[in-house]
């Protein structure tokens, strides 16, 4: 097992280039199997969730090819018996985003059969108004054995689909499921992330008819097929977010390249409020701070409010700032549990219900810590580099997840971070004599 080590204590300097956004790849990736003809999709992240949804895009018949490390070739054209595919192989089922194949093929084969999704571990995270939406398009579905579930129609007919919560998963499976069906479907009380907006903006790329992506009411006219098309995958909101926070946490001055800063404002508006400085210019952002913060109040919502992917990241940060802040999780209700993980650094955070109440401390001390799931990995790592001596942390399988490359960007901007084997003694020794 691999696990990150870490000499805290150094501000991070230097520059560093955003990948393609997960999410909205994830999505995209998926949509591709509505077609039969060739789709070239750039900016894709080299990360395992991207990977693990290739495998199976490929597992039930599709071509896909690397052209490059960032660009595939998705060809659907050679799946074979789309009324029988079963998508389960193992990998899937830890994904959250396989779910996203029972829109595109019930979408595009009126059946789809896919192991249930896993993903992290943040809160219960049912599907029902995923089901919900297939059924006011004319499916129906069943949990069958084996933990998966199957998604049938003769036809699917557009429809008007009020969803009761905000998901982003809810809309982008509506989306998919919708484009090909006949006439209007609208979705109401849809969410607005943009990575919702790219992945309508690929579906129209290659021919749907989708308009309000962005708002929270969405218009889809079904056609009757789509065709090939060549994409570019938006910049990570979400990397982008948590060098921003390293930046702000290790008191550095880290230019964030290959981002849109609109997307980002939620989060450059917390960090200007609590002391650090963050610079706008079109396509990359500055975060500067000389280490002097103070709190804040946050609650998460969805998009344009604060992510709750950052939420891990930003009480990092408040738990190294001046005063007492206030985060409010009103997304997911288990995404504290690094919580007991940042403690044995030296951090003074109480959590009561969907609220964590944080004492700033002047610093954090280095420790063993073990990452609970993606965001919150990050966010140890955060903590380690702005902490006094050596840490690790284990578990890293959940950042590799959605982080490209994340140890050899922290490295480019100074930080002491090394993934070494758990078990082999002598890589961590070697560490330790490197950074001295
Ligand atoms: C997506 O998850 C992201 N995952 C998550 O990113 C992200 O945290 C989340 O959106 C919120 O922004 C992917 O895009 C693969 P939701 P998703 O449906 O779609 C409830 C990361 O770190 N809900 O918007 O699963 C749900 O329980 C990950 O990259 C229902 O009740 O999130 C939650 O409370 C983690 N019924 C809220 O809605 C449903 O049918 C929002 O969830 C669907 C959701």
């Amino acid at each position: 097992m691999e696990k990150y080590v870490i000499k805290g204590g150094r501000r991070l300097e230097g520059e560093v280039t955003i990948a393609g956004a997960k999410n909205a790849a994830l999505g995209i990736l998926a949509a591709a199997v509505l077609t039969d003809e060739e789709c070239i999709i750039e900016n894709v992240p080299y990360v395992q969730d991207t990977k693990v949804l290739l495998a199976a895009i490929e597992n039930i018949g599709a071509r896909v090819k690397y052209i490059d490390k960032h660009t595939v070739s998705i060809c659907a054209g050679t799946i074979r018996d789309g009324k029988h595919l079963e998508v389960d192989d193992g990998n899937i089922r830890k994904i959250r985003a396989g779910y996203y194949l029972l829109g595109s093929l019930l979408g595009k084969y009126h059946y789809a059969n896919v192991a249930l999704p896993g993903g992290c571990d943040i809160g219960a995270r049912p599907i029902d108004q995923h089901t919900k939406g297939f059924e006011s398009l004319g499916a129906n579905w069943e949990i069958v054995k084996g933990g998966k579930i199957v998604v049938r129609a003769d036809e699917l007919f557009g429809n008007h689909v009020y969803m009761d919560i905000v998901s982003v998963g809810a809309t982008i499976n509506i989306m998919l499921a919708a484009v090909l069906a006949q006439g209007k479907t609208t979705i109401e009380n849809a969410a607005k992330e943009p990575h919702i907006v790219d992945v309508a903006n690929f579906l129209n790329s290659m021919g749907a008819n989708i308009k309000g992506a962005g708002t929270d009411v969405i218009r889809i006219r079904g056609v009757e097929r789509l065709h090939k098309t060549e994409y570019s995958i938006i910049p990570d909101q979400i990397e982008a977010g948590t060098f921003m926070m390293m930046a702000a946490a290790t008191g550095g001055n880290v230019l964030i390249k290959n981002v849109i800063p609109k997307h980002l404002e939620a989060i450059s508006a917390k960090l200007n409020e609590i002391g650090a400085h963050v610079i706008e210019y079109d396509d990359s952002v500055r975060v500067m701070s000389d280490g002097r913060l103070k709190s804040t109040h946050i609650k998460t919502l969805p998009y344009p409010g604060f992510p709750t992917d950052m939420q891990p990241q930003m009480a990092v940060t408040l738990a190294l700032s001046r005063g007492t802040s206030i985060i409010t999780e009103s997304i997911f209700e288990n995404r504290f549990k690094y919580v007991s993980e940042l403690a044995r650094m030296g951090a003074r955070i109480s959590v009561e219900g969907n609220t964590a109440i944080i004492t700033g401390v002047e610093g954090y001390t280095g420790a063993n810590l073990v990452a609970p799931d993606l965001r919150a990995g990050a966010a140890l790592v955060i903590a380690a580099l702005a902490a006094d001596g050596f840490s690790s942390v284990e578990d890293i399988k959940y950042i590799l997840r959605g982080y490209e490359d994340f140890d050899g960007k922290i490295k480019g901007l100074g930080g002491a971070i090394e993934l070494i084997d758990d078990d082999d003694d002598r890589s961590m020794q070697k560490f330790r004599l490197k950074v001295g």
